[in-house]
């Protein structure tokens, strides 16, 4: 597709979210986030929105950028889908989850329709055990500064029924996606932790569910049994060792860390992913704060708000890589909302984001825009340069 096309195409969905945004707006986050699972469940069952949804999602490609290679998997697209939304129903029991997958219910809506539209995407996160998450209100949004906050609590149907349902489903898997997986809130044991996580990363393995990559998820600040202690660098050594083996060398392991960590703990927490073997880190996770409405419970705070310290977070990881050495590549995740805040990442040397809330105030076809307006960006600041040596010159 010309570059005059794909700008055309990406102008006429800049105006079509510009126009769909206020109707959603109207809606309370919450309901808006129901009202598109439900979009997305019935997406995966129309096989007729497959050559369209790609042919959009296809203009994510840049074809100038050319594929890129982050955390031992080749993209070709450096913008990825974070964990959370392709994530699945709640459970109360594994019982009910696999009855569930046995009736046929499709219980992570998503799977098809948000990897045809938005190329990579990262399922998850996933527990050994299903989790129904938090009741009521579970998110928020801000569009004066571009945020949202939630405290999903980590609902999924737990990995050996997702496991069940993505095996299943073997031959309409997306061609790339990442499977997160997280120890069970409330879990203080660290040997049980690692337990949890390796048990959830096998019950993939063992089902012949092949991705491309594995997350082992460090912070999740959205239950009130905070487990920050999940983060020292004792816990994810025994953690991502345990997921390391578990992987079984199939597909390389990354690990998401949370950004409000001492720069200490950055610099150990890196250390430790290249002595185990962990491919790349994603900075960040969210910043957990006072729940809207409600000051006595945690929240994680994604977007505008949180971009300037998933930044400092990755700067630090990024610095300690270079000073070290070490092959562990870092991937921006908090608040890439546009070019800039896209490259605010990538002028790290970070070759590859992910993102989740600029689906919220820019539409299913964010990293498209972005990938375009960054290409403008870069050629306009290439002829920049040149016009400065010609000047210089003459
Ligand atoms: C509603 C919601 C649910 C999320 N659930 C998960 C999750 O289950 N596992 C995880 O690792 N991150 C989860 N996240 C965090 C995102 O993956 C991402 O790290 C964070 O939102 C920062 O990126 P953003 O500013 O682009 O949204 C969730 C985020 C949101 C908004």
């Amino acid at each position: 597709m010309s570059r005059r096309a794909r700008a055309a195409l990406l102008g006429a969905n800049r105006a079509l979210y510009g126009l769909a945004r206020p109707l959603l707006f109207r809606m309370s986050a919450q309901a808006a986030h129901d009202r598109t699972l439900d979009i997305l469940r019935w997406a995966d069952r129309q096989r007729w929105l497959q050559p369209l949804l790609r042919a959009a999602g296809g203009l994510a490609f840049d074809p100038e950028a050319g594929p890129v290679e982050v955390g031992g998997v080749m993209f070709d697209s450096p913008l990825i889908v974070a964990a959370g939304l392709v994530k699945g129903d709640g459970f109360a029991s594994e019982a009910d989850a696999l009855g569930a997958v046995r009736r046929g219910a499709n219980i992570i809506p998503g799977w098809r329709s948000i990897p045809w539209l938005a190329g990579p995407v990262e399922f998850g996160s996933f527990t050994r055990w299903p989790r129904l998450g938090n009741p009521g209100v579970v998110v928020w949004r801000d569009p004066p500064t571009r945020s949202a906050q939630n405290r999903v609590g980590l609902r999924n149907p737990g990995a050996v029924a997702a496991a069940a349902f993505l095996a299943a489903r073997a031959r309409w898997l997306p061609r790339q996606f990442g499977v997160n997986v997280a120890a069970s809130p409330g879990v203080d044991d660290p040997a049980q932790q690692a337990e949890e996580v390796s048990a959830a990363l096998a019950a993939f393995v063992q089902r012949g569910v092949r991705p491309a990559w594995f997350t082992v998820n460090l912070s999740c600040p959205n239950v009130e049994d905070d487990p920050a202690n999940r983060q020292t660098p004792d816990l994810a050594r025994r953690v991502c060792g345990a997921a390391m083996a578990a992987a079984q060398s199939g597909a390389p392991v990354w690990v998401k860390v949370g950004p409000a960590l001492g720069a200490d703990q950055y610099r150990a927490l890196m250390q430790v992913c290249a002595e185990v073997g962990v491919r790349a880190i994603i900075a960040t996770n969210t910043l957990p704060a006072p729940a809207p409405g409600a000051p006595a419970l945690t929240a994680g705070v994604s977007g505008g708000r949180l971009h300037a310290q998933a930044v400092e977070a990755a700067a630090l990881l990024v610095q300690e890589k270079a000073r070290q050495g070490y092959p562990v590549d870092v991937i921006g995740c908090g608040g890439v909302m546009d070019a800039p805040t896209y490259h605010n990442f990538a002028r790290l040397g970070v070759r590859a984001v992910q993102y989740w809330t600029a689906l919220i105030y820019r539409g299913p076809l964010v990293a498209a825009l972005i990938a375009a307006e960054h290409g403008q960006m870069a050629r306009l600041s290439a002829s920049r340069e040149e016009e400065a040596a010609l000047d210089r010159v003459a």
